[in-house]
């Protein structure tokens, strides 16, 4: 990683000098039925979030055997465990003899999952291993009665998993190189300090703002802002999926340093972008923010999961304050300033102020998103332009 962090801080120390940054080769229009068409944001759910790996967990929220997560995930119910072998699976969470939701949404730790309707227990694999009143009940195989599976893998401190029954997929062809640089933030050696849900704009005006670096300065003058330099973005893709690195305040200091003592972390900061709705932001550099976008019943509003991580558990009084103070930050930056922004834009979309948005040069990770989301539509490259 420092080595490449080194090359990273190059290129970043040379736009701050320049007053320049990575570039898409032109602007580019995204017509407004992108955001609002209600039947098209329907089959966008379907292919996009649907029936593409999407990352529904981090390996340490289920660290031991035996624990769990519920979740609802686009009206999916979804249930991940990890059993006695460690391994982690996801099955739909809905009892197989009347569909009772199996577990309350939440996360734990359980011996087995036992239905509240009619108590039918199932291990940690899914498989039905007891009924209640079996003998009136009557005859039926139980192993054709096991929950029904979701596709899951475990990779660089991810759970990623299908939310449609039946599909499969290849998580390392999925991720590509950038499994990799997954790898590097060492997921799940964190330490989970906080989680929240927070309600937000629609699904791409809210993953437009985790995209660029253009709008910090401004909205984020009093949070993240202060410590990124604003307007200036080197950009790694890998296949849909994306490394941002913004300069840190501090950036220029490096010009005055010999660069065999750079400590380029220190001056650049990393987002992972998974594709499609996957945010790993090192704001600071023992503190990272994790974001999960999850788009609504409505092409306006979405869920965001939150997640913040700390490098390692805070114990003294201080260390606490640390962590409670970025917890503080992100809230703010996202909650207040980026979904204050995004709500004002969801608000004035139907004003026919705009047919279209505009994607300047200095936005090419925005850019890049739109493609793929395109790219995965089947649609010809040019059909999300005029
Ligand atoms: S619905 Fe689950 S035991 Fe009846
Ligand atoms: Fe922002």
């Amino acid at each position: 990683m420092n080595k490449d962090a080194i090359a990273l801080a190059e290129r970043a120390l040379e736009h701050f000098v320049n007053k320049t940054t990575d570039q898409a080769e032109a602007t580019m229009e995204i017509s407004l039925s992108a955001y609002r068409d209600e039947e098209r944001y329907a089959r966008e759910i379907e292919r996009v979030f649907k029936h593409l790996p999407l990352a529904l967990a981090l390996s340490l929220e289920l660290s031991e055997a035996g624990s769990y997560k519920a979740m609802t995930v686009m009206g999916v119910p979804v249930l991940i465990v990890r059993g006695e072998d460690l391994k982690i699976r996801a099955m739909l969470n809905v009892c197989r003899h009347r569909g009772a939701k199996l577990c309350a949404d939440g996360a734990g730790k359980k011996r087995v999952f036992a239905c509240p309707y009619h108590a039918w227990t199932y291990d940690h694999k899914g498989s039905l291993k007891g009924r209640y009143g079996g003998d009136t009940f009557g005859e039926i195989a139980n192993d054709q009665y096991g929950l029904t599976v979701l596709h899951c893998e475990e990779r660089s401190g991810i759970i990623w998993a299908s939310l449609t029954p039946g599909d499969f997929f290849d998580v390392d062809a999925w991720l590509g190189d950038f499994g990799e640089e997954l790898n590097t933030l060492d997921l799940k050696n964190w330490h989970l300090f906080e989680q929240r849900d927070l309600p937000g704009p629609g699904w791409k005006v809210t993953m437009d703002g985790y995209l660029e670096a253009y709008h910090h300065q401004l909205v984020h003058k009093d949070t993240v802002g202060k410590y990124t330099v604003g307007n200036l973005l080197v950009l790694d893709t890998y296949g849909p999926h994306q490394r941002l690195t913004f300069g840190r305040q501090s950036l220029g200091d490096l010009l005055n340093q010999p660069r065999d003592q750079w400590d380029p972390m220190e001056h650049i900061r990393l987002i992972h972008s998974g594709f499609p709705n996957l945010s790993i932001s090192g704001i600071l550099g023992d503190h990272c923010l994790v974001s999960q976008i999850f788009p609504g019943a409505t092409p306006t509003t979405t869920i965001t999961r939150q997640t913040i991580l700390v490098a390692k558990e805070p114990k003294t009084e201080s260390e606490i304050a640390a962590s409670d103070n970025f917890s503080a930050l992100t809230l703010k930056a996202v909650q207040e300033e980026d979904y204050g922004i995004g709500f004002g834009i969801q608000g004035c979309m139907d004003s026919d102020a705009n047919d279209h948005f505009i994607f300047g040069r200095n936005e090419p990770a925005v850019q890049n998103y739109h493609r793929w989301i395109a790219r995965f539509m089947n649609l010809d490259d040019n059909a999300w332009c005029f």
